[in-house]
């Protein structure tokens, strides 16, 4: 079996509703349940034999060792996290302690745990940290994407705590070496995203008939992966990743965020057309984000030539099926806009609209 970290939130959920819809080996779930973490998107699974949630704390080491020593995974997928930039720079005191210490946490029992396999079991055995391409920086329009090669520089205390998790990944494997694979990969959207984020966000805020908030003048770039073909890379990694390497994982998908909205408005008044008008009439150009970074872009040629895994959706069809899929959930919208998501628009919204 393998044991997942943050397997309620974005992508380990998908990661894990993908991999027992893909096979029968049985996947241990350790979740603390933060605003994040959404036991619906699990309710598929949630009597299946082969999920086991644990609600519980990447920091809690005695927890973490009894899990291993229980269970013997043959591989950790390290998700969990704090996730959400905005949050970061409000308090970024959760992301020091979830991002650096959890994952200081993981790879000390995980190194635990593989110095007493024997032989076989040893040699199989992988630690798999998701990360971001936010630890690379920002790029400039004309420069080239990140390859695995640049230097991290991140700018947020997000994509600071995350490239401190990669450095401690990066130890783990050159000091003591546990095998560890570490894979970047670039922003993510479909089903189960929790909408904080921009796309789920826009679409949940227009089906609401509120305004659509962007950052400044919305020429932003960011890279745009399918999370489906995100979890196929994490299973093509685990599979044939070699141990101390990174992989970069992207879309070859860049798009400004004022583009992004009006594609996800355009696709909303064919699919769910709005008695006032097209959805675009929501868009509203807010106060920048504190340091925002202008582009980022992945060179994914690394993971395509060795593992030859490369994205299966286009933009057009990913974002299609995500509209679609928003648009039949509505329970599951509805319930994850608790009075904890309220606190959180009104505070970080709440009177910072701007005139077009
Ligand atoms: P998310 O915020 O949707 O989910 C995070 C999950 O981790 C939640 O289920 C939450 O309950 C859990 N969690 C948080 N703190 C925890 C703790 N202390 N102990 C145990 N569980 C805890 O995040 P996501 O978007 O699914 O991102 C998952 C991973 O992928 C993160 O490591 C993130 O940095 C990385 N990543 C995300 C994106 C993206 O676009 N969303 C892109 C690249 C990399
Ligand atoms: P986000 O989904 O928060 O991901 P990240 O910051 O990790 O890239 O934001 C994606 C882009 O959209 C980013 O450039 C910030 C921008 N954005 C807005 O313009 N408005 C919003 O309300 C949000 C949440 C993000």
């Amino acid at each position: 079996m393998i044991l997942v970290t943050g397997g309620a939130g974005f992508i380990g959920g998908n990661f894990i509703l993908d991999w027992l819809a893909g096979c029968n080996e049985p996947v241990i779930d350790l979740d603390a349940l933060t605003y994040a973490g959404n036991l619906e998107t699990l309710a598929d699974i949630a009597d299946d034999p082969r999920h086991v949630l644990v609600q519980g704390d990447v920091c809690d080491r005695d927890l973490i060792a009894g899990l291993l020593e229980k269970y013997r995974p043959r591989a950790i997928v390290h998700f969990a996290a704090e996730s959400h930039v905005d949050r970061s720079i409000h308090g970024p005191g959760e992301f020091i302690r979830t991002n650096i210490e959890g994952t200081f946490v993981m790879l000390e029992a995980a190194r635990a745990y593989w110095n007493a396999l024997g032989g076989v079991e040893k040699a199989a055995f992988r630690f798999h940290h998701i990360s971001t391409d936010e630890v690379y920086g920002s790029l400039t329009a004309d420069e080239a994407p990140f390859t695995e090669e640049n230097p991290h520089r991140p700018n947020s205390p997000y994509a600071a705590s995350k490239a401190a998790s990669d450095h401690l990944a990066r130890a783990w494997f050159h000091t003591y070496e546990l095998p560890v694979v570490v894979t970047n990969c670039s922003n993510n959207y479909g089903p189960y995203q929790f909408p904080e984020k921009l796309i789920p966000l826009t679409i949940v805020n227009a089906l609401a008939g509120q305004p659509l908030p962007v950052y400044g003048d919305g020429k932003n770039v960011r890279d745009w992966l399918y999370v489906g073909d995100h979890c196929r890379a994490i299973r093509a990694v685990l599979e044939g990743g070699r141990p101390g390497e990174i992989y970069n994982v992207g879309g070859h998908c860049e798009k400004t965020n004022v583009d992004i909205v009006r594609t996800v408005c355009a696709l909303l008044d064919d699919m769910w057309p709005s008695e006032g008008g097209s959805y675009a009439r929501l868009i509203s150009f807010v106060t920048d984000r504190p340091g925002h970074d202008r582009r980022y872009a992945i060179d994914a040629s690394k993971i395509e030539r060795e593992l030859g895994w490369k994205p299966e959706e286009t933009f057009e069809t990913g974002i299609r099926k995500t509209v679609q899929w928003y648009l039949a959930h509505p329970k599951w919208v509805a319930n994850v806009q608790s009075g904890a998501y309220r606190e959180w628009i009104d505070r970080q919204y709440g009177g910072a609209e701007t005139a077009q």
